[in-house]
């Protein structure tokens, strides 16, 4: 028999006292003081305490004395006042007088506690995630993200978007990273791709004349993971026809304001500032910079061109450049110990080295003393803005590295010196991106957003000529750091997108083999279009304030891409790799 609940356990207040209630819920603590049994029950709302007296009767009593933790039980009786109340707990002034038991079933000692604030071995948590989701906090940020999707659903189908599912069995995506591949057993030989996004079908339903579409939808990819990276994660994705950049970026500013507004009770100021992906990465080193906080990189190339340090004059010669952040009063703080931890940590972003100045009233020190005159240093400092007190810190080399490494350096340091406010909500566009990218490792140049992704109209010409040179109609929006989501204004016209295709060097056959579906699709009548699409796993992290998108994830991957629930992935039996023609090496 299951007895109907009147309310849950983080329900009952002061006011509820003299009620009768019915709880059901899990057993957090039980604790036996002689004629006294104090019992907390927990739901996903939160936890109530029970008491049980020698007022009832002893078969009761001894039930009650029963109990462990993680019993699921059923409790009827009486809102009292407490004695001693527990400012700490929100249902800290009242307890339940019992007058009734019902044990639903028993359970083993868990094997993880379960305790919000706890520190259990990740891992660990992950392999019970089913008792790690009873921690209200995890309970609380599902409940936060199902109310944002319904929000969503709400904001879009209110402007006229259809809400469209597409497939999940499809031909490759081109986001760059890596496909999970299913393969077919009726077609043997042959591989359907996980969509790693819904890209090609929502230019499709924009040519069918869907118009305005969007999907909360899953999405694969088989990258390195992240504390903002998972191998199957969710976005909101949406597509539009008729549309310029400015408007695709009002629609989302009206949906990040609502969110904000409803989900934080926050008044966000729009439009939101925007910045040329160039000026960023001068800026900040990042093409997500976190606005936050100053720490702005600074160019010094032209002052210690002509220098005796020949790291920085051969960085130079090689057409590079020398950069710095001042980090206000670090200078103490950073002992040579941290420095020399730091010096390693770029080393991660290709950096040969670093080289520090610290600013005191009496001068500058640095590691590169015997280099530069006091003046010198003076000079750089001074060019740096760096008062007394301060830490400079300078990267020399190729541009991506300078930036990957100072990028990394300003918002790490911050994060050091506490200057992260997880209050602060600074949204940000990032436009003009370059259309393409030179990718080191594979000695070619590829999409920086995806070949779909239109040159400004301006350059448009250039994609004939000097491809490499031309900026996109692309944008990201950006939140404290973070790149919650990017899109941009698609090709349209056949004879670009086949230009676009050729400029990252495919041959004809290629095109025809990967996306000749959509190239033909553009041949019979194609809406100007574009769109964009959010991480929601990312968004509903930085909402939650939570570092990592697997804790707003009820069934996350661990670091190998495993899921520790069900032990996926996993061998499969001989038969079904035969009957798809699979041989293992
Ligand atoms: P993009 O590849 O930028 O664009 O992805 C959009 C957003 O999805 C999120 N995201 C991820 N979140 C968690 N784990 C991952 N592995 C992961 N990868 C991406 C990010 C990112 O900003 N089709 C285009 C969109 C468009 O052009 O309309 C696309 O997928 O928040």
């Amino acid at each position: 028999m299951v007895l109907k609940r009147t309310h849950m356990c983080g329900d009952l207040r002061i006011e509820n006292i003299g009620q009768d209630v019915v709880l059901n819920g899990w057993v957090a603590k039980r604790r036996n003081l002689g004629g006294l049994i104090f019992c907390d029950i927990r739901d996903k709302s939160g936890i109530t305490q029970v008491v049980f007296n020698d007022m009832i009767p002893q078969e009761l009593f001894d039930k009650a004395d029963s109990l462990r933790s993680e019993y699921v039980v059923g409790v009827v009786g009486k809102v009292a006042e407490r004695e001693s109340k527990n400012p700490d707990m929100p249902t800290g002034d009242i307890e339940i007088l019992a007058d009734d038991l019902v044990i639903y079933s028993k359970a083993d000692t868990p094997p993880i506690y379960i305790k919000d604030d706890d520190k259990v071995d990740d891992n660990l948590r992950l392999k019970y995630r089913y008792l790690d989701l009873r921690k209200k906090k995890l309970q609380d940020n599902l409940a936060f993200r199902s109310k944002l999707t319904t929000l969503t659903r709400d904001y879009f189908s209110g402007l006229g978007f259809t809400e469209v599912e597409t497939p999940m069995l499809i031909k490759s995506t081109p986001e760059g990273a890596r496909d999970y591949l299913v393969p077919s057993r009726v077609n043997l030989g042959h591989f359907y791709a996980l969509p790693q996004s819904p890209q090609t079908f929502k230019q499709l339903l924009m040519v069918g004349g869907t118009d305005r579409y969007f999907q909360i939808v899953k999405c694969f990819r088989d990258e390195d993971l992240r504390a903002d990276r998972q191998p199957e994660f969710t976005q909101i994705d949406l597509e539009m026809s008729f549309v310029d950049q400015d408007d695709v970026i009002e629609i989302q500013e009206g949906f990040l304001k609502r969110v904000m507004k409803e989900m934080k009770g926050i008044d966000i100021e729009t439009p939101f500032p925007r910045m040329t992906w160039q000026e960023a990465m001068d800026r900040y080193g990042s093409d997500k910079p976190d606005t936050r906080f100053g720490f702005e990189l600074q160019d010094i190339t032209d002052m210690v061109k002509d220098c005796e340090f020949k790291v920085f004059t051969d960085a130079i010669a090689a057409g590079g450049s020398v950069r710095g952040i001042c980090l206000t009063g670090a200078a103490d703080s950073y002992t040579r110990k941290k420095i020399d931890k730091l010096t390693e940590a770029v080393k991660s972003y290709g950096a040969k080295g670093m080289v520090w100045m610290k600013v005191a009233a009496d001068g500058v020190s640095s590691s590169v003393n015997k280099f530069f005159t006091p003046e010198q240093l003076k000079e750089i400092a001074d060019k740096m803005g760096a008062q007394a007190g301060d830490l400079i810190l300078i990267v020399s080399d190729k541009n991506k590295v300078v930036y990957d490494s100072l990028g990394f350096l300003r918002r790490h340091i911050a994060g050091e010196m506490g200057l992260l406010d997880d209050n602060q909500f600074n949204f940000l566009w990032v436009v003009d991106f370059p259309l393409f990218e030179y990718d080191e490792k594979e000695d070619r140049w590829s999409a920086m957003h995806h070949p779909f992704t239109s040159p400004k109209a301006e350059h448009a010409q250039l994609l004939k000529t000097n491809p490499h040179e031309a900026l996109a109609n692309a944008y990201d929006i950006v939140l404290n750091g973070v790149e919650l989501g990017g899109g941009s204004i698609r090709i349209h016209d056949k004879e670009m997108q086949e230009d676009m295709f050729r400029a990252l060097n495919m041959s004809d056959e290629e095109i025809n083999e990967k996306f000749g579906f959509l190239v033909d699709a553009f041949k019979y009548g194609t809406p100007p279009h574009g769109g964009l699409a959010y991480g929601l796993d990312r968004l509903v992290m930085l909402l939650t304030g939570e570092k990592s998108i697997r804790e707003v994830i009820a069934f996350p991957k661990n670091q190998n891409a495993q899921c520790m629930v069900s032990e996926a992935p996993g061998i499969v039996d001989q038969q079904q790799l035969d009957e798809l023609g699979i041989a293992l090496k």
